[in-house]
């Protein structure tokens, strides 16, 4: 028997002063993250702040992005000098993130990196990013990530072990130095925990009787898990799945499931032939959009309605304790929980700050604005795993997704929503409206509006009630008195420059505003949103550069 002791060096560099971690994870240019030393640094900064104990399990995955495979190779050689011995990494260095945390949990890992800037866009010229997360799959709370941002300002270096690469491509067990690296499949844990949450009996009939669905992969990471649900479990034929090889650049696609970055899919749900449900998921295959015949399913809604029908599903036939949604994310899913008398909770944007009440067992949903809902299943949010609730829930009422939403909206009335994104490059203007914006709050409680009145202006600060972590500014809010909302927030997940979202929400009950377009009710509150934040005169912008 040959064995080899690991041989370490110590790489002494300057510390990097621009890394500190976003809403999800450190994102940056592949130009920035590919220089020398710069992911060497980061990782090392985690596993300073982790202190893991030595002979500790790490998971490692991506979403197939350019820089993925090197990166890979580069985390296992640090994770080896910081007395890692076992890594558990997906094929191909694939993990979509909702997979990984449940290999994260499956495994008993000790810490899990997953390598995605998730939707953004990816090739040698786009972003990459790297998230860590803790043994219960979720990420790592803010107080965690803010102390791996003052460890990788104070580095003096790093210590890498001298290993051969990896072959990432084959699934079985290699030894590279007494360090056991095993390269699983990244579909099955995920493949066979689906099949106990959902009733794929009755999804298989539903499709034998007819039915089809559409699963646009963007060519992010879960074309291979689609495949193997819809197409080898579920019988679909194989052209159900679109873009379903997972490319380094995403094809040149921003891998974004939204309604104008996979617009064909819209397109196609606007034929007369269209199929029953129409669904995409992001580079990393944690979002989710959810279309029909001719119906967009706003992602607030979606969480609402499934929190109104999860006794439907067999692996929440009992319902759940709770359920949460982000600050800016409409509050359709409160009235649904209120109905049910279970509490809903509000939390800042981020997937994050959910783990704490999942992990606690208070809540069983969860859901963001920004196409993001899961449950207690894995410690993220998963977009397959929420169309496949959808196609479950088709399956079980055997109704349109369009019939669904109408009379949920009769019972609950419909909270019309709309995301309006400025982006600037001029930082330094964003965050100067933001402080105006917060100064003039005390002036702002209480105030008439045409027929409408403020009754709360805030900048919403979050109690962690698990944890009991404080977290600061995390978006201005004005409740109106007559169902209406403004949020106000910056982006945290950009690479440059700064975007200011602006969520506009309005509860209305009648027949007719129900029937309305979101964007034409909204209309007047998004110009009121642009005047009181004097949206122009910091920016320049006169409109939104985006708008979901
Ligand atoms: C955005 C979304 C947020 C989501 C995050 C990661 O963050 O708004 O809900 O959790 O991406 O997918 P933001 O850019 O707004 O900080
Ligand atoms: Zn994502």
């Amino acid at each position: 028997m040959i064995v080899s002791t690991l041989d370490i060096t110590h790489i002494s560099c300057a510390p990097f002063q621009d890394q500190r971690p976003g809403t999800a994870g450190l994102r940056k240019k592949v130009s920035v993250f590919s220089q020398p030393h710069y992911l060497e640094c980061f990782v090392q900064a985690i596993f300073d702040t982790l202190k893991l104990p030595d002979g500790s399990r790490l998971v490692i995955g991506g979403d197939g992005r350019y820089h993925n495979y090197d990166a890979i190779q580069t985390i296992i050689r640090i994770a080896a000098a910081n007395g890692i011995r076992e890594v558990i990494v997906g094929q191909n260095g694939l993990l979509s993130t909702p997979a990984a945390s449940l290999v994260i949990r499956k495994y008993s890992a000790a810490a899990g990196f997953i390598l995605t800037a998730s939707h953004n866009p990816g090739g040698p010229d786009g972003d990459f990013g790297l998230k860590f997360n803790t043994p219960t799959g979720g990420q790592a709370t803010e107080q965690v990530t803010e102390a791996v941002f003052r460890a990788s300002q104070q580095l003096s270096g790093y210590r890498i072990a001298s290993l051969a690469a990896t072959d990432l491509n084959r699934i079985g067990v290699t030894d590279l130095c007494g360090i056991h690296v095993e390269v699983i499949d990244p579909t099955a844990a995920y493949a066979t925990l689906m099949q106990t949450l959902f009733d794929f009996r009755a999804i298989r009939a539903w499709l034998k009787a007819g039915h089809r669905i559409r699963f646009d992969a963007m060519h992010g990471v879960t074309g291979p898990y689609a495949h193997r649900i819809f197409v080898d479990l579920l019988g679909c034929p194989p052209d159900s799945v679109l873009r379903g090889e997972p490319l380094p650049d995403f094809g040149g696609l921003h891998p974004d499931p939204n309604p104008i970055d996979a617009a064909e899919l819209v397109a196609e749900s606007l034929r007369p032939d269209s199929a029953d449900l129409l669904a995409a998921s992001d580079g990393d295959g944690d979002r989710n959009m959810i279309l029909g015949p001719d119906f967009f399913l706003s992602p607030g809604d979606s969480v609402a309605m499934m929190l109104a029908s999860l006794p439907l599903l067999p692996g929440y036939r009992g319902g759940v304790p709770g359920a949460a949604r982000s600050m800016p994310t409409s509050r359709a899913l409160d009235v649904v929980a209120a109905e049910l008398g279970i509490p809903c909770y509000e939390t800042p944007t981020g997937w994050r700050f959910f783990c704490n009440l999942l992990e606690a067992g208070l809540i069983g949903l969860c859901g963001e604005e920004s196409f993001g809902t899961s449950s207690a299943h894995v410690r993220e949010k998963d977009g397959l795993w929420a169309v496949l609730v959808w196609i479950n829930l088709l399956a079980a009422q055997n109704r349109s997704l369009k019939e669904i939403a109408s009379e949920h909206w009769r019972h609950y009335g419909r909270h019309h929503f709309q995301r309006q994104d400025y982006f600037t490059a001029d930082t330094a203007a964003a965050n100067a409206l933001v402080k105006a914006l917060r100064d003039t709050l005390p002036g702002l409680s209480g105030k008439k509006i045409g027929s409408a009145q403020i009754e709360t202006a805030d900048d919403f600060h979050y109690h962690d009630p698990v944890d009991g972590s404080e977290s600061a500014h995390q978006g201005i809010r004005l409740v109106f008195n007559n169902g209406a909302r403004i949020v106000y927030r910056l982006s945290g997940t950009g690479t440059s420059g700064a975007t200011l979202r602006v969520y506009l929400e309005h509860h209305v009950r009648d027949q007719a505003t129900i029937d309305q377009a979101s964007a034409k009710v909204l209309q007047p509150l998004g110009r009121l949103a642009a005047e009181l934040a004097r949206i122009s005169h910091f920016t320049g912008l006169d409109a939104p550069t985006g708008q979901i």
